[in-house]
C-alpha cells in the first residue's frame, strides 16, 4: 500500500479537499488496495474541526464525499507516509524543516502542482480569505493536478491499471 499525505496550513480548505478528490478517484479506478491518503496541516489552528463550510459545499457540488477532522502533522507522519504532498512552497518548507529537526531523510516531498505538465504557478492558492470562486479555482487545480499525480503513481509504483 502506497500512503500519500496531503499537507496545507490549516487542514480545513486545500488538503482535505485534495484527500477527498484523491480518494474519490482511486475508488472510481479500483485502486483502493494500492493507494491510501490522509491530510493534515502544518499549523495547530484548527485541530479537531470539520473542513471549512466552503470546502464542504464545493465537494458536495462535485459529488465528492469528504470526511475529515483537522489535525497537525507529527513526527510519525514523516516516517509513515511514502509521499508528502504540499499545497504551496511555505507548506513544503515547513515539512522540510520538520524533517531536518527530526533527522529524517525523505525522498518524496512534492508540491502537488509539480505533477501538472503545464502550469504558470506551482502553488495552490490559499482560499481561506477569498470567496467561493477561490474554492472553485482550488477545486479545478486539484482535480487536474491529482489526475496527473495518479498517472505518476501508476507509472512509478508499478500499477498499470
Ligand atoms: P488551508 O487554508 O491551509 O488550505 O486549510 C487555511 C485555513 C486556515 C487558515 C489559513 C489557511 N488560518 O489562517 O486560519
Amino acid at each position: 500500500m502506497v500512503k500519500v499525505l496531503f499537507v496545507c496550513l490549516g487542514n480545513i480548505c486545500r488538503s482535505p479537499l485534495a484527500e477527498a478528490i484523491f480518494n474519490h478517484k482511486i475508488n472510481q479506478s479500483n485502486l483502493i488496495h494500492k493507494f491510501s491518503s490522509d491530510s493534515c496541516g502544518t499549523s495547530d489552528y484548527h485541530i479537531g474541526e470539520l473542513p471549512d463550510e466552503r470546502t464542504l459545499n464545493c465537494a458536495a457540488k462535485y459529488g465528492i464525499p469528504i470526511q475529515h477532522r483537522a489535525r497537525q502533522i507529527n513526527r510519525v507522519d514523516l516516517r509513515d507516509f511514502d509521499y508528502l504532498i504540499a499545497m504551496d512552497n511555505s507548506n513544503k518548507k515547513n515539512i522540510s524543516t520538520l524533517l531536518q529537526n527530526h533527522n529524517i531523510n525523505h525522498d518524496r516531498i512534492f508540491l502537488i502542482r509539480e505533477f501538472q505538465p503545464e502550469t504558470d504557478s506551482l502553488e495552490v492558492p490559499d482560499p481561506y480569505y477569498g470567496g467561493s470562486e477561490c474554492f472553485e479555482e482550488v477545486y479545478g487545480i486539484l482535480n487536474d493536478a491529482i489526475e496527473h499525480f495518479l498517472e505518476h503513481l501508476r507509472k512509478h509504483e508499478g500499477t498499470y491499471v
